[in-house]
């Protein structure tokens, strides 16, 4: 068959051979793109540099109401994260509700309190101190909103049976970042969370059995007087190493 004449969706020409493609497959359409002028280039990776510079992680939440929208806005921009298979194998619950703020905070507490306690290895007490958490989770109950960050580890396939996702760990992780930069850019701060264990979550917050809490980010702007640990960020050269024949 000549591809060029070929009119059905369901060919496609790739390497010099014309293949059919399995049926419901991707159709392809032209990439939105137009060429950056390097000038402008560096001028906007240096604008962005500097934005995310002045993120930080506070644990000092305002208890000012912030907008369902901007919370929309920010699981939105999430959500356009590139996964694993196209799978975006994520849950987004965003709570705005003190009942349910503070049953999240009670039990979340709990877990803490045994962990802090009990649990903790001393490789990772060490790590924790200079940035002075303890048990105690405020935040949970001070932000306007919680917003939990579930992985589906399974999918339902359209013959009704379970399969896998695949990499959803690091799809999610990428999202959370993207929802944590879209919350910087709107100017209000966030909180990545990770009490633990995190098992309560999917009960109280009515999830699904292959669904796994990942992350708990408080989202609102900072209290008065709100604090961040004195702490530095690596330079390139300690985070990086390049292979670059132009240097
Ligand atoms: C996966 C992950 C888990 C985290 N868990 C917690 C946590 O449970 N409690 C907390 O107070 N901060 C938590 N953090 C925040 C880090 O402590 C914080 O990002 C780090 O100290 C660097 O500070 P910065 O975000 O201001 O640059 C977590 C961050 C990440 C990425």
């Amino acid at each position: 068959m000549d591809v060029d004449t070929c009119e059905s969706p369901h060919y496609f020409h790739r390497e010099g051979k014309v293949r059919m493609a399995m049926q419901d497959a991707a159709s392809f359409i032209p990439l939105i793109w137009s060429e950056t002028p390097s000038s402008v280039m560096l001028e906007r990776g240096r604008s962005n540099l500097a934005l995310m510079e002045e993120r930080r992680t506070t644990r000092h939440f305002s208890t000012r109401d912030v907008a369902r929208e901007v919370i929309e806005l920010a699981i939105r921009s999430a959500s356009t994260a590139p996964s694993g298979a196209h799978l975006q194998p994520w849950t987004w619950v965003a709570i705005r509700s003190a009942d349910l703020q503070v049953k999240l905070r009670e039990a979340a507490e709990e877990e803490e309190q045994k962990t802090y306690a009990e649990r903790m290895p001393e490789a990772w007490s060490e790590v924790l101190e200079p940035l002075g958490t303890d048990a105690v989770k405020p935040h949970l109950t001070d932000a306007p909103w919680v917003v939990v960050l579930f992985k589906q580890k399974k999918r339902l396939r359209e013959n009704g049976e379970w399969g896998p996702t695949y990499y959803a760990t690091e799809s999610c992780g990428i999202a959370a970042g993207m929802f944590i930069q879209a919350v910087h850019t709107m100017g209000l701060v966030t909180l990545t969370h990770t009490p633990s264990p995190m098992g309560f979550l999917r009960e109280l917050l009515d999830r699904p059995k292959h669904e796994e809490a990942m992350l708990v980010m408080p989202v609102g702007y900072p209290a008065e007087g709100a604090e961040v640990p004195d702490i530095h960020r690596k330079s390139l050269d300690e985070v990086a190493v390049f292979f670059d024949e132009q240097a």
